[in-house]
C-alpha cells in the first residue's frame, strides 16, 4: 500500500535539512520498495507569504489525507512583527492541535562519537539514552482565556491559562507508561505540584493510573529540580513525562547533553499512531542558506516515522545505523565539529548517510 507523506519544509534551514532527509528516504525507498510517496506543502512563514496564513487550508487538506507528516522548522525574524495569531509558530501549534498530536516523544541519545561535543563531562553523559514524553496539545500553550488586556488603571496585562483536564493527563500518562514498559521501566513525572493546582492534579492522576502498570517504577519530581538533575546526573532518567511547557524547556536542556540540538529527532503522535515528525531544533535563521546546518535530526526523524507510523522497524534501524556509520567515518557538520574531524556541509552529510546506506559504511 502506498504510504503518503506530507513534506512541510517550512522556514530558515527547514528546506536544506529536509532535502537531505528526502534524499535518504528516496534511497531507502528504492532499495527496499517501501512505497513511500511524498507531497510538498507550505507551513509557517513560507505559508504566510504565499497564502496569508501559517497553516492554510491547502496544508490542512494535505496533512489530513496523509499518513504521516515530515516537518523541517518554522519561524524567522522577518515574521516576528506579525500579529501573534498569524506568526509561523502558530502554524505548527495549529497543526499539532488539528491532528490531535498529543504525545510528543523526544529521545535524547548520546552517540559515543560525540561525547566530546557535550557540554558535560564524558562520564556524566556516556551511554545517555533518555526519552522525554511531552504533552503537546494542552496546558498553558492552548488554555483559555489568554491575551493582553488593558487594566482599569491603563496598565497592560498579559495573561495565559494553565489547564489540564483529567482525561488529557490520563492519555499522555498512559502513552508514557507504555513507552517505559518497552524501555527500562522507570518513569519520572515532572510537575510543579507544590505551587500549581493544575499540576497537583497531574501528579494525582499519574499515581492513579500507575496501578495499571505495576512493572513500571513511577517517581515524581518538581520541574526546577528536574532541570538541575538533567545537568547534574542525567543518566538517572529513563522516561520523563511532563506538560507542554515544561517539556518544551526540559527537552532543549536534554538536547544539549547529547552534544548538539542538531542531532535530536521527535515524533508527535495521535491516538492511532498517525504522526508528525520533526527535528526538535528551530529554523536557525542565522545560518539559513549557508549549507552548514546539521541534517541528522531530520534524517533521524524520518527514521522515527518509519518505525512509529509505518511499523517499518528494520528500515528505521538501517537509517539509524547509517547515521552512526557516517559519524564513525568522522564527518561532522559545524555544530558537532571537533579537532581532527572532517568538516562537511549539510548536503555532504546527507551524502555520507546515503553512502553508508548503500555500502554499509561511508566510502
Ligand atoms: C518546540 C518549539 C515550538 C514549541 C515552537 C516553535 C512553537 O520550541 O517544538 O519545542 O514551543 O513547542
Ligand atoms: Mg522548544
Amino acid at each position: 500500500m502506498i504510504k503518503k507523506i506530507a513534506v512541510l519544509a517550512g522556514d530558515g534551514i527547514g528546506p536544506e535539512i529536509m532535502a537531505e532527509a528526502i534524499k535518504v528516504l528516496n534511497d531507502l525507498n528504492s532499495q527496499m520498495n517501501l512505497a513511500l510517496e511524498f507531497e510538498n506543502g507550505l507551513i509557517g512563514g513560507a505559508a504566510y507569504d504565499e497564502y496569508g496564513s501559517p497553516f492554510p487550508q491547502q496544508t490542512i487538506d494535505l496533512v489530513k489525507k496523509s499518513d504521516a507528516i515530515l516537518l523541517g522548522a518554522v519561524g524567522g525574524k522577518k515574521w516576528e512583527v506579525l500579529d501573534i495569531s498569524v506568526r509561523p509558530e502558530k502554524g505548527l501549534l495549529r497543526l499539532r492541535s488539528t491532528l490531535g498530536l498529543f504525545s510528543n516523544l523526544r529521545p535524547a541519545i548520546l552517540y559515543p562519537q560525540l561525547a566530546d561535543a557535550s557540554s558535560l563531562k564524558p562520564e556524566l553523559v556516556s551511554g545517555l539514552d533518555l526519552m522525554i514524553v511531552r504533552e503537546l496539545t494542552g496546558g498553558i500553550y492552548f488554555g483559555q482565556p489568554r491575551g493582553i488586556r488593558i487594566l482599569e488603571n491603563g496598565e497592560r496585562q498579559g495573561f495565559n491559562t494553565a489547564v489540564y483536564s483529567e482525561s488529557e493527563i490520563r492519555r499522555i500518562g498512559r502513552s508514557a507508561f507504555q513507552i517505559a514498559q518497552k524501555r527500562n521501566k522507570k518513569l519520572c513525572s515532572v510537575d510543579k505540584a507544590n505551587v500549581l493546582e493544575c499540576t497537583e492534579l497531574w501528579r494525582t492522576v499519574m499515581d492513579e493510573i500507575s496501578v495499571d502498570y505495576p512493572d513500571v517504577q513511577l517517581s515524581h519530581m518538581y520541574v526546577d529540580n528536574a532541570a538541575m538533575q538533567l545537568v547534574r546526573a542525567p543518566k538517572q532518567f529513563d522516561v520523563i513525562v511532563t506538560s507542554n511547557l515544561f517539556g518544551d524547556v526540559l527537552s532543549d536542556a536534554a538536547a544539549m547533553l547529547t552534544g548538539s540540538i542538531g542531532m535530536l529527532p521527535s515524533a508527535s503522535l495521535d491516538a492511532n499512531g498517525k504522526g508528525m515528525y520533526e527535528p526538535i531544533h528551530g529554523s536557525a535563521p542565522d545560518i539559513a542558506g549557508k549549507g552548514i546546518a546539521n541534517p541528522l535530526a531530520t534524517i533521524l526523524s524520518a527514521a522515527m516515522m518509519l518505525r512509529y507510523t509505518f511499523n517499518l522497524g528494520e528500515a528505521a534501524e538501517r537509517i539509524e545505523k547509517a547515521v552512526n556509520d557516517a559519524l564513525d567515518a568522522n564527518v561532522r557538520t559545524a555544530d558537532i565539529f571537533s579537532e581532527g574531524m572532517t568538516k562537511v556541509s549539510t548536503s555532504e552529510m546527507g551524502d555520507a548517510v546515503v553512502s553508508a546506506l548503500q555500502n554499509g559504511a561511508v566510502v
